[in-house]
């Protein structure tokens, strides 16, 4: 499975230039979520069989971002192509997955074709759900090591390259911040700056399947480290307490 996605991943390298710089970010982006992946489900104490195709399903979510990027020059699936809908087709077609049980690759095929609708399909069954549920939480959880790294080293300047509606101001727009106080989620087509960017990656700890996952997210600090970079007002500061509220009350609950 890993030599299939490094060939394929290494299809999109230019002669000479080798992978874009955002398809090397995603290319080590899955390599992580697929640790990630690797991680919870040996902690939930998921079998070994059932761990290797989590992180299976780690390393080919993302499949889809190598062909949108060559085609359409940017991640915003709103102005190109589903990527989940997209990899799930590239993976439908990958010999190495008709090797496994029916259940399993049923299972990774739907968690690849999933892991970014915005809410969680209610619809599939017990292993297919199970493994939609890891990979949401587990590329959550890399994708905000990514975007604090990317702060600290540049100020993000990937970004605006990746998503191009969104500029690096810090300031989160108004209406935003009223979305997200009162729905508590925000369409990703809205995003105009960093400062909504990072808002509305705090409001994604509420999307959270495995109380393990969020106690990495407490554990790592990630909303004070998210805020910490957002030029915000005392409305950015209610919605970050009431996500900590969230985060203690559920992780009390366990
Ligand atoms: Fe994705």
């Amino acid at each position: 499975m890993r030599a299939c996605f490094d060939d394929y991943v290494q299809s999109f390298a230019k002669e000479g230039v080798g992978l874009a710089a955002p398809l090397i970010l995603k290319q080590q982006h899955s390599e992580r979520v697929a640790q990630e992946c690797r991680e919870l489900s040996s902690g939930l104490g998921w079998p070994e069989g059932l761990q290797r195709s989590a992180e299976a399903l780690g390393l080919l979510h993302d499949l889809g971002r190598f062909s949108q990027f060559a085609q359409y020059h940017t991640f915003a699936d709103g102005s190109s192509v589903d990527h989940g809908e997209r990899g799930y087709e590239i993976a439908s077609r990958c010999k190495q997955l008709s090797r496994l049980p029916d259940a399993e690759r049923t299972a990774i095929l739907e968690g690849i074709r999933h892991h970014n609708d915005r809410r969680i399909l209610e619809e599939l069954d017990g292993q297919s759900m199970d493994f939609l549920r890891l990979i949401r939480d587990a590329d959550k959880l890399d994708i905000y090591r990514v975007v604090l790294e990317a702060i600290d080293l540049d100020g993000f300047q990937e970004l605006p390259k990746m998503l191009p509606q969104i500029n690096l101001q810090r300031r989160p727009s108004p209406e935003i911040l009223d979305e997200l106080l009162i729905h508590q989620s925000c369409s990703f087509e809205r995003l105009r700056t960093l400062g909504d960017f990072l808002m509305i990656q705090l409001s994604w700890i509420y999307d959270f399947n495995f109380p393990m996952a969020l106690r990495q997210v407490h554990d790592r600090e990630i909303p004070t480290r998210l805020l910490k970079h957002v030029e915000g007002d005392a409305r950015c500061a209610e919605i970050l307490e009431k996500v900590q509220r969230f985060i203690r009350d559920r992780l009390a609950r366990r």
